[in-house]
């Protein structure tokens, strides 16, 4: 994306601040083992304003201050020994140029200059509670700030507006930018799962599905995944997050595949359930079939002015019915309902906001009433039915079957949009992809 989507990112967040000041800090490197870090991904709200990658960082919005001295961003100075090692800084001098900032200082600097900064605002935006050190930091400047500067009759920061109050209500609504890149890793997303599916075949290990999928993502200018990949076979896939994909898959087996890929820091996450063997058995079908039902009914509510509780209610409704019949819950679909007795195959809720982080930023009620959907908000869509392989009260034939089918969707004037459209759910056409191709 260009800088100046960044930059408008600021604009519009500055637009909210009113007489609030924002502080927002580049993520703090992990340390993995000794001098080895664990690798590098910008915090999200640091990004979408900056678009600048590097650790150490940390932006200043001023909207209070005059015109062209409003952001200021503190970073590391240019250093060629440690460049050497780690690569080349965007440096001081550089930096209004490259990022579009206002004014740029040394990192070192920020305790010193940061108090000034905060002079004449009435409140701080700031993630308390994230990371203690960046707290630190802020609460010495408040603290500085009003020792100097209000004895003198201006105003400092007295009062916290947290993110989710103004940036992260921005983020919630995606850009047509933003949407651009969305649906480029969603389809990029797709593009790995149908690669496993391809490669799908008894015996192979569900690392190497992983390892077939994540392959297309990064050759096809993927950094990361969104998250840690989910490849679950056989009993596994009743695992609602397993991460261990180390087992081998046996004939006859499922295998769910929970996986998306980042790409421009936004995120896909997608879930796609297969038989290894290439063919549904009947009651994998018959399981298949409900939670694809669930999915459709709603994805069907997806739509501008519908709630995101209504979403849920969707899938519990035809999720429930569907177990009613399959004589796998007792008693009317309503009773079922109202008793949750549906939580014991399905204990997850049905969506969550996508965005630069997999699960993003937005609050999904407001003044204690499930939200209203919106144009450009982005949520995922997915159900699923997991059935205990030690639950000996269910017939046999269903023990063990793990099923979630997930897509990102987009919600506009219109339809609802599916960015993940192109990866294959319905049993045919997985029927026709699956083993088609060899790893090599
Ligand atoms: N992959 C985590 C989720 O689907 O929410
Ligand atoms: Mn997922
Ligand atoms: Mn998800």
């Amino acid at each position: 994306m260009s800088k100046s989507i960044w930059k408008s990112h600021r604009d519009a967040l500055a637009a909210r601040l009113r007489d609030a000041v924002a502080v927002v800090f580049a993520a703090p490197e992990q340390i993995r083992n000794n001098d080895v870090h664990h690798d590098y991904r910008q915090d999200s709200d640091f990004f979408y304003l900056t678009g600048c990658e590097e650790p150490e960082c940390v932006l200043v919005i001023a909207p209070h201050r005059a015109v062209g001295d409003q952001t200021a961003l503190f970073l590391r100075t240019k250093d060629p020994e440690r460049e050497v090692w780690d690569g080349e800084r965007i440096g001081v001098d550089a930096a209004p140029g490259v990022l579009g900032v206002d004014k740029a200082f040394p990192i070192a600097k920020l305790a010193e200059l940061l108090p000034e900064w905060l002079k004449g605002a009435r409140k701080i935006n700031h993630a308390f509670g994230r990371w203690p050190a960046q707290d630190a930091i802020v609460t010495d400047a408040m603290n500085a700030a009003a020792r100097i500067h209000r004895r003198l009759g201006h105003d400092t920061p007295s009062e916290w507006v947290l993110p989710e109050e103004l940036l992260w209500e921005q983020r919630l609504i995606k850009t047509p930018e933003s949407i651009d890149a969305m649906r480029r890793a969603a389809q990029l997303a797709a593009v790995g799962h149908r690669r496993a599916m391809a490669v799908g075949r008894p015996g192979v290990f569900e690392y190497q599905l992983q390892a077939a999928m994540e392959y297309e993502w990064m050759v096809r200018g993927s950094r990361r995944t969104a998250y840690s990949s989910i490849v679950g076979s056989g009993p596994n896939a009743c695992v609602l997050h397993y991460r261990d994909n180390a087992r081998q898959t046996q004939a006859g087996d499922l295998v769910l595949i929970d996986a998306g890929c980042e790409l421009e820091d936004f995120a896909s996450d997608i879930t796609r359930t297969w038989p290894v063997s290439g063919k549904f058995t009947a009651p994998q079908a018959e399981i298949y079939r409900l939670v694809l039902a669930a999915q459709k009914a709603s994805i069907a509510h997806c739509r501008r002015g519908h709630t995101f509780q209504a979403v849920h209610d969707a899938t519990v409704q035809v999720l429930t019915a569907g177990l009613v019949e399959l004589g796998l819950l007792e008693g009317t679909v309503e009773a079922c309902i109202a008793s949750e007795a549906y939580k014991r195959f399905y204990m997850h809720r049905t969506s969550h906001w996508l965005g630069m982080d997999v699960h993003d930023v937005g609050r999904y009620r407001l003044s204690g009433a499930s939200r209203t959907l919106e144009p450009g908000m982005v949520l995922t869509v997915e159900p699923g039915i997991y059935i205990s392989p030690r639950d000996e009260s269910v017939p046999e034939r269903y023990r063990g079957i793990g099923i979630r089918i997930e897509d990102d969707v987009l919600v506009t004037t219109g339809e609802p949009e599916i960015l993940s459209a192109n990866a294959p759910k319905e049993i045919d056409e997985l029927e026709a992809l699956i083993g088609t191709s060899t790893l090599a």
